[in-house]
């Protein structure tokens, strides 16, 4: 621990030094910032052991630096504001950064309105301005590649939310060192814990047709997002896993949204009806919609159908917890907020960070539910 402290504290005056020096110039190579460069060896070292949280190491930088985050500026652009999971995270993102030190009009929050031209204009903003760091929930992850060559040209340190790049894409940021990472979850987690929801109910409860199988429709969140394609593939994964033979009615796109959700699920209900015994969304604003859908078709959670969700988004905690929906899965936005601003910081003073930095998602049932709904006040 000592020696990580040393490190760090070595780090933060190297780099506090080397932040001066370059004090705002765009001009350095892309391949070579050398704030970056700077920073990196130490950062390696102040990360030992590689398994310890972010926040950890965050915490006693922040504490080193104390009073400095006042004056920098943090740019932060959010896919879609209307997003009901990303509304929380943006919400405890602000009001955690800002318990760190960072003054409230230092930070400065764009919505990209789904849309990866606009979003890509809000950095160039953001770039123009100098902003001591970014972080960056991207419309297309597939735009990874272009958004960090532009940032690490301007020497900018981008802390990536929410929305995965490919590993290649994390690879590059080791291979050049760049001050680059990802905070995140494992969406394969969610999607198992969905699974086993619905395994653990057993065969019996839930085929209500009879048919040996578990009858499911799939409603999908944004395609082009590793959330939405892991969320799909292992829910059923830990369902075939656990000996459960499964049977697909139906599979849709409700792009995250509750009344495209709504839409949908009501559209599959009077295709084929009572043979749908389970209803997964990979998201709860899409559970929240085909709960609606299931209520009008006279159909009753728990007792004819079950339904799964993912976030943990507080309507859906209380309806876990008085039966309406069958269960979900907390996707913790306190902890990937807080990871988030922590790798910004350990930028900024030059702790740095690991490339990915990872927290779990935790099951909900009616078990849990009341205990999950305490937590998130
Ligand atoms: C997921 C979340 C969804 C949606 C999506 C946006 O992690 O479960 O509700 O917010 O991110 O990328």
């Amino acid at each position: 621990m000592f020696k990580k402290v040393i490190a760090i504290m070595t780090a933060t005056v190297l780099a506090a030094s080397m932040l001066v020096a370059c004090g705002g110039s765009t001009g350095a190579s892309s391949s070579e910032p050398a704030a970056q460069e700077a920073a990196e060896p130490a950062a390696e070292e102040a990360a030992e052991p590689a398994a310890e949280p972010a926040a950890d190491a965050a915490g006693e930088a922040a504490a080193a630096t104390d009073g400095d985050l006042s004056t920098k500026k943090v740019g932060v652009c959010i896919y879609q504001f209307s997003d009901n999971f990303m509304t929380l995270f943006r919400t405890e993102l602000e009001k955690y950064l800002i318990e760190k030190g960072f003054a409230k009009e230092n930070i400065t929050i764009v919505d990209g309105a789904n849309d990866q031209a606009t979003q890509s204009g809000q950095i160039d903003s953001f770039i123009a301005d100098g902003v001591d760091v970014l972080i960056i929930n991207l419309v297309n992850s597939s735009s990874a590649s272009t958004v960090t060559d532009k940032v690490v040209a301007a020497n900018i340190p981008l802390v990536y939310i929410n929305r995965e790049p490919a590993a290649d894409e994390q690879q590059r940021w080791a291979d050049n060192n760049w001050n680059v990472c990802y905070v995140g979850c494992d969406a394969r987690q969610s999607g198992t814990y969905q699974g086993e929801i619905i395994a653990d109910l057993g065969l019996d409860a839930v085929d209500f047709n009879k048919n040996g199988k578990i009858d499911y429709i799939m409603i999908k969140g944004d395609p082009e997002n590793v959330d939405a394609q892991y969320r799909t593939e292992f829910s059923i994964k830990a369902l075939t896993d656990a000996g459960f033979e499964v049977n697909k009615l139906d599979e849709q796109v409700g792009m995250w949204d509750q009344v495209k959700g709504a839409e949908l699920v009501a559209n599959s209900l009077s295709q084929y009806g009572n043979d749908i015994e389970v209803v997964f969304c990979n998201n709860d604003a899409m559970a929240l919609g085909a709960l609606q859908s299931i209520q009008s078709a006279g159909r009753k959670v728990g007792t004819d159908i079950y339904l799964v969700g993912v976030d943990a988004l507080t309507e859906v905690v209380e309806y876990v917890i008085s039966g309406d929906i069958t269960g979900t899965v907390f996707n913790d936005h306190f902890a990937q907020s807080h990871n988030a601003a922590d790798a910004a910081i350990n930028y900024i003073t030059g702790a740095g960070n690991e490339h990915n930095i990872q927290c779990d998602y935790k099951k909900v049932t009616k078990d849990n539910a009341q205990e999950i709904l305490d937590s998130l006040k």
